[in-house]
């Protein structure tokens, strides 16, 4: 077997968030480590800090202390731009309320993050954005705007936005948190293909159930990301 390939090193990491009236640390030495091809789900109560350890992780925001290594790269030190540059080239995205752009279609909404990754002619950046989007079965609407989709096939879209650019990681914020039963079923029936075929994923979610089916759960409490083997009593646990 060959050893495993760290994605993400996140070690000891202390992230502040500062208004008027409080400090709130919602990262308290938050240790992590994600290997190539896992598929990790990030679980804990509200306000624990799991989208902020997403926005970390996706370098959409810096932090106070600690240090993170995307891909065997130290990005914590990066500017803004350099930053954008790394998240294009290796992180897509899935939120829980979709954010897809409403005055592009399907297939240009999909290709808009080659088209900022630039390097690239328009030709193959549909050529690849329908690839993407016949993985997760959407060829038929590639012309609909997003308001003219079920919640679902939203949620659809945007996977194949985060998968267009092969990324090393996708991060995935509460991505069944506005779906019904049956098209949460349907989105994590892709992360599981998308994982059986080599992506590493991230996914946050409250759901105990869809939780348990990913490789391994991460348990959160108040910042803190809590080692194997204290975690709460009654949690459910897969390894
Ligand atoms: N932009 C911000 N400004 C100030 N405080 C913030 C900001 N974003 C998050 N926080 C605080 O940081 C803490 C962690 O928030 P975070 O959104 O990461 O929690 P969460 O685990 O994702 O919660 P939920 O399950 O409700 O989505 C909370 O106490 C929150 O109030
Ligand atoms: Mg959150």
């Amino acid at each position: 077997m060959n050893a495993a390939v760290p994605v993400i090193e996140l070690t000891g990491i202390n992230k502040r968030f500062s208004t008027e009236e409080v400090d709130t640390w919602a990262l308290r030495g938050a240790d992590l480590r994600i290997d190539k091809g896992e598929f990790v789900a990030v679980s804990g109560p509200s306000g624990c800090g799991k989208s902020t350890l997403m926005a970390v992780l996706g370098l959409l925001t810096g932090f106070e202390e600690g240090s993170y290594c995307l891909a065997g790269r130290d990005v914590g030190t990066l500017d803004g731009d350099a930053r954008a540059t790394v998240r294009n080239q290796h992180i897509g995205f899935v939120f829980q309320s979709f954010n897809l752009i409403g005055d592009l279609n399907v297939l240009e909404n999909v290709a808009l993050p080659l088209k900022f990754r630039g390097g690239m002619g328009k030709a193959e950046r549909q050529e690849r954005a329908e690839a993407a989007l016949e993985r997760v079965g959407l060829t038929q609407r590639l012309k609909h705007r997003p308001h003219q989709l079920s919640g679902g096939q939203q949620q659809r879209v945007a996977i194949a936005r985060a998968l267009v650019g092969e990324p090393d990681l996708i991060l995935a914020d509460e991505p069944t948190g506005n779906l019904d039963t049956r098209n949460a079923e349907t989105v994590m029936g892709l992360f599981a293909e998308l994982h059986s075929a080599g992506a590493t994923i991230c996914m946050v979610t409250h759901d105990a159930g869809l939780a348990a089916r990913a490789q391994r759960i991460v348990h959160m409490l108040d910042g803190c990301i809590l080692p194997a083997e204290a975690v709460p009593a009654g949690t459910v646990r897969v390894q």
